[in-house]
């Protein structure tokens, strides 16, 4: 066989996805894994493609198994590893030759490898890949940081990889350095939001409506089917009408209400707080699934506060439903602006020059929160009058119009039953906060020239002053 045009470290579920993808591309690729016996079983497995694949016992022989200039993704678990996979590389690889971080790096690690690269010869790429096992195999949402120049070489692999919507490939150059892993992290914040607030609305239907499992999957499959279209309603109708094998009772019944996280979502909010970025519904969501995992304390709580509500809602189901799935809707905006803002924000921040309309239109496939309102939103950024928040483009400022009062209803109906919906009413604090021209920090400035003599600027007047307390 010819030398591989690419290659590929880690053979886990992301990796031996999207080498197979790679590969069904016309593409060749030599791949290595730490534990080498993987390797040999994954070229096993991989039926016809196995002709494009070859497989490596070191990084030696992956090193010889590539044409020159090579292009090696590394896909292992993110931080040390990446770092021991870099620091080999950097003694078996060229000048020339680039080294592509695809898994999920904390961008701040992404900007000190290409510091710490910087001179070496190398080149590096900082890439953000979405969509899980399924993505990665078929195609993923690709988000590349690193120079254009470095972009334009790798630009056909990975355009032929990656998704595509309405023709176009969800693969882009999004800026230098750890852009590209901070778009990926945000995304994941967004991700976070997204499903949070799913959550929620599912806990109405059923805490709040009484309704099984089976009768909520088709609540979900009807809202596919209309503005809220989107990979997670998707996924969310298919997995409530699933059932357990082992008990035959729907498999959601049976699962621990415990949620894991292995960080973007929280680096998503720090970032936030850090950039002096509101979000809220991020924020609330990430905070969702630490709280869940308290199970044992919850379970104490419970007892001790039994005697108050969680009540059943009353009235119509029909008028219910219909506030349930515009309620999400404009939660769903008020999160993808606060996930926007948070980019708009590092953007600025970090000189990156983000490319908001490029960002929402790769997301439009491939990736996790993949959704017909990413379509809108595409237009929105690329049509002006959303540079600082998506709330103020027309399209979404008519959206939130529409499905507020909704939110609203939603948001006060749980709060009286006593159902928990952080990520929901963290969204409308969100958009009620956004919208008041005149807020209330006011009073919050007094309290802290009274204090601490901070100062405060008037209204009438120009310059900073101070109240006489006392
Ligand atoms: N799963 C997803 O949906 C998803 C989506 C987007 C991004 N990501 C990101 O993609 C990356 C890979 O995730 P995954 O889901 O494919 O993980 P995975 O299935 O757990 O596989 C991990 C891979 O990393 C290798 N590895 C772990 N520690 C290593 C070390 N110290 N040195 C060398 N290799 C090491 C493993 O090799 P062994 O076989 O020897 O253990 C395996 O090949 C992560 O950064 C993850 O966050 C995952």
């Amino acid at each position: 066989m010819d030398k591989a045009e690419i290659g590929l470290i880690g053979l886990g579920t992301m990796g031996s996805n999207l080498a197979l993808n790679i590969a069904e591309k016309g593409h060749s690729i030599a791949v290595f894994n730490r534990t080498v016996s993987r390797v040999d079983e994954f070229r096993a497995g991989a039926g016809q493609l196995a002709e494009r694949i070859v497989p490596c016992r070191d990084l030696d022989e992956l090193a010889q198994a590539i044409r020159p200039p090579r292009p090696v993704i590394i896909m292992v678990a993110a931080g040390t590893p990446v770092d021991e996979q870099i620091a080999a590389l950097r003694r078996k690889l060229q000048p020339n030759d680039i080294v592509i971080d695809a898994g999920n790096a904390n961008f701040h690690d992404t900007v000190r490898r290409f510091k710490e690269l910087e001179g070496s010869g190398l080149t590096f790429i900082g890439m953000g890949v979405s969509g899980g096992e399924e993505g990665a195999r078929h195609g993923p949402s690709i988000m590349v940081g690193g120079t254009e120049e470095s972009w334009k070489r790798v630009e056909p692999v990975l355009a032929a990889i990656a998704a595509r919507f309405r023709g176009e490939p969800c693969a882009a150059w999004l800026g230098p350095d750890g852009a590209g892993h901070f778009v990926k992290t945000i995304h994941n914040g967004i991700e976070y939001a997204d499903m949070q607030m799913i959550a929620e609305i599912y806990g109405i239907l059923r805490d709040g409506l009484g309704m099984e499992a089976k009768e909520i999957a088709p609540v979900f499959a009807h809202w596919n089917e209309g503005r809220l279209n989107s990979y997670l309603i998707e996924i969310t109708a298919k997995v409530l009408a699933a059932d357990d094998p082992k008990t035959g009772r729907p498999m959601v019944d049976m699962i621990l209400d415990r949620a894991g996280q292995k960080g973007t979502g929280k680096w998503s909010a720090i970032e936030a707080q850090q950039l002096g970025v509101p979000a809220t519904t991020i924020e609330a969501a990430v905070a969702a699934r630490v709280l869940s995992s308290f199970k044992g304390e919850r379970l104490e709580a419970e007892k001790m506060y039994h005697d108050l509500p969680t009540e059943r809602i009353g009235g119509g189901r029909e008028a219910l439903l219909a506030d349930l799935e515009f309620a999400l809707l404009a939660g769903k905006i008020a999160a993808y602006a606060q996930g926007f803002a948070i980019m708009a924000g590092a953007s600025r921040e970090f000189g990156w020059n983000l490319p908001m309309p490029t960002i929402a239109k790769i997301w439009r496939a491939g990736c996790i929160i993949r959704s017909a309102m990413l379509d809108t939103m595409a237009e929105a950024l690329a049509s002006g009058g959303a540079e600082e928040n998506l709330l103020m483009a027309p399209a979404f400022v008519a959206l939130m119009k529409e499905s507020h009062s909704s939110l609203r209803r939603i948001v006060a109906r749980a709060a009286l039953a006593g159902l928990p919906v952080p990520a929901l009413a963290s969204a409308l604090g969100y958009f009620d906060a956004y919208r008041q021209g005149r807020g209330t920090s006011n009073l919050i400035q007094a309290q802290r020239d009274f204090f601490g003599a901070h100062g405060f600027e008037r209204i009438d007047d120009k310059g900073a002053f101070h109240g006489q307390w006392e």
